[in-house]
């Protein structure tokens, strides 16, 4: 496995794999990597011939008060997970490399941004377009690996790579889950056990609304009412939002019906944690 700090030579190992026939797989990652990553990683070598991943704390995406600054960097030991799981390239940038001068150039899509985790963290979206923009274009990947779990980003992702004429496929692995049905996640780090016991209900409330959907219960506000009293039931959650909304454009709807996001986000202490569930009653 080679380790490439520079563009100029993650550019090299590419083309010489691209020039030996091989199709390009592409994870970019923050680092910190988990079970989720691996599951990714491990489709990346399934689905290509070469795989690279990026590891690279994007400072773009996060806002001011938010964790860029603590956000774990365990680079020896995620270079060792990559080896292990038969990665071809980990691209590990410095802040300069990805960022020298002040960007001016921005990538922003509309609308699908100003739902759920946008209305939460202004600017976030527009980090995470344009650094997946320029890995992207850095790269130069035949085909890109995503998680469901941050599941408005693969959307978004998908949106500007159809916009852009990226030629690029994006595919959209489940998202893992501890026992207890956590979402495995790089901030779960920043939780005690007692907090840990908690985030166990977010995946519960989640479950609760399918067990409601397989019953015939479809009403939004009914949904979400239940949902909330099981999150409630976690003395450290606090919510900042239940939403059910269509899994393409991202608007709200008032009943379940084909292709929903069931989408919720909460903060336990300074820590805030995603998930999600896709229904489809066409497929009940
Ligand atoms: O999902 C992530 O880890 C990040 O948002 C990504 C896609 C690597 C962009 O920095």
């Amino acid at each position: 496995m080679e380790v490439a700090k520079t563009i100029v030579s993650v550019r090299g190992l590419v083309k010489a794999a691209r020039s030996k026939g091989k199709r390009i797989g592409f994870v970019p990652t923050m680092g910190a990597l988990h079970i989720g990553h691996i599951f990714l990683i491990e489709t990346a070598v399934k689905k290509s011939d070469f795989v690279v991943v990026s590891i690279f704390v994007n400072p773009a995406q996060f806002g001011p008060g938010e964790d860029f600054e603590k956000y774990p960097r365990p680079l020896e030991a995620d270079l060792e997970i990559c080896r292990k799981a038969g990665v071809d390239v980990v691209f590990a940038p410095a802040c300069r490399q990805m960022y020298p001068s002040e960007n001016l150039t921005w990538v922003n899509v509309e609308k699908l941004t100003e739902q759920l985790c946008g209305r939460f963290r202004p600017g976030h979206f527009r980090g995470v377009t344009t650094v997946c923009a320029k890995l992207f274009n850095i790269v130069a990947p035949d085909i890109a690996f995503f998680g469901q779990k941050d599941a408005q980003q693969a959307i978004v992702i998908k949106r500007m790579v159809v916009d852009l004429n990226v030629p690029l496929e994006i595919v959209v692995c489940p998202t893992v889950r501890s026992p207890d049905g956590l979402a495995v996640s790089s901030r779960n780090k920043y939780l005690t056990v007692e907090q840990k016991k908690d985030a166990a209900f977010v995946y519960k409330s989640l479950q609760k609304c399918r067990e409601m959907v397989d019953v015939g219960i479809t009403d939004s506000r009914t949904i979400i009412t239940e949902m909330r009293k099981i999150l409630s039931r976690a003395l450290s959650i606090e919510i900042e939002y239940i939403s059910i909304v269509d899994a393409e454009t991202l608007q709200e709807l008032d009943r379940i019906g084909r292709r929903v996001l069931v989408a919720v986000a909460v903060r336990i202490g300074s820590t805030r944690l995603i998930d999600n569930i896709l229904v489809d009653l066409s497929k009940q």
